[in-house]
């Protein structure tokens, strides 16, 4: 099986465009030849100038939301189409973050999925438990409940198109990362589920990333567990020489 490692940053509501051009220039230097492929995802705002910025590079750069309608009276919403346009591969869909702020739900998600799909942008679909639902030892069925509802509707063809992203919630931006053991037992689970319900092929080639406080100092631990294929990393993607170890790890 050859799941090439992704290291995939997520900015969320960080950098102007003009922190975003000087950083970016920076770390083209610094990931060039790594290891791993290197996904940036940044805001809307930013999409331009790294798409610019990272033309030649070995960095592939992804937005973090999109809507799921076409086109329309949507105030404030950014369509598929538009991220085309600027040459961006990627979308981070369904973050715990959206999920509780903005009322993403699972419906929305499965159809931000799908119109991913539909007009050939990676998604890169998050899923993970509460601090209150591992302790119910929901972990397992929650996750596995998200990732079927998600993919809703997808061929096995089109699934393996998608880039999951386990974020235990309680391990976001907590300094709290789980154990590489819990972290890659969750992993294997959605795996298996993706066997279950789509056989060998989806389950063995779909990457699955683990996300929850990455740093430079965990990611080569976490990214050698069997079933976790790399990161969705958000604070250390801020800094070039943390998330340049994090693309080599
Ligand atoms: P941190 O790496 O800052 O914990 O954030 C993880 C995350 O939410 C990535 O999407």
């Amino acid at each position: 099986m050859a799941r090439k490692i992704l290291a995939a940053g997520n900015w969320k509501m960080n950098k102007t465009a003009s922190e975003a051009a000087s950083f970016i220039k920076e770390l083209a230097e610094s990931v060039k030849g790594a290891k791993n492929e290197v996904l940036i995802c940044v805001p809307f705002t930013n999409l331009e100038t790294a798409v610019k910025l990272t033309e030649g590079t070995n960095i592939s750069v992804g937005a973090e939301n999109m809507d799921y309608h076409d086109s329309g009276a949507y105030t404030g919403e950014v369509s598929a189409d538009m991220l085309l346009d600027l040459g961006v591969k990627y979308v981070v869909i369904g973050h715990s973050e959206r999920r509780e702020y903005y009322n993403e739900t699972d419906k929305t998600v499965n159809a931000k999925v799908l119109k991913a799909i539909e007009k050939g942008i990676t998604p890169v679909l998050c899923c993970g438990e509460s601090l209150e639902q591992r302790e119910d030892n929901i972990t397992f069925e929650w996750v596995r409940m998200q990732i079927k509802i998600a993919l809703k509707g997808l061929s096995a063809e089109d699934v393996k198109k998608v880039v999951i992203a386990y974020e235990p919630i309680w391990a976001i931006g907590t300094g709290k990362t789980a154990t590489n053991e819990q972290a890659d037992e969750v992993c294997a689970d959605i795996r298996a589920c993706l066997r279950e319900v789509y056989g060998d092929d989806v389950a063995d080639n779909t990457r699955i990333l683990y996300g929850g406080s990455v740093n430079a100092g965990n990611a080569a631990e976490l990214f050698a567990m069997n079933d976790i294929d790399g990161g969705l990393v958000g604070g250390a993607s801020l800094k070039v020489a943390d998330f340049t170890t994090i693309a080599n790890a």
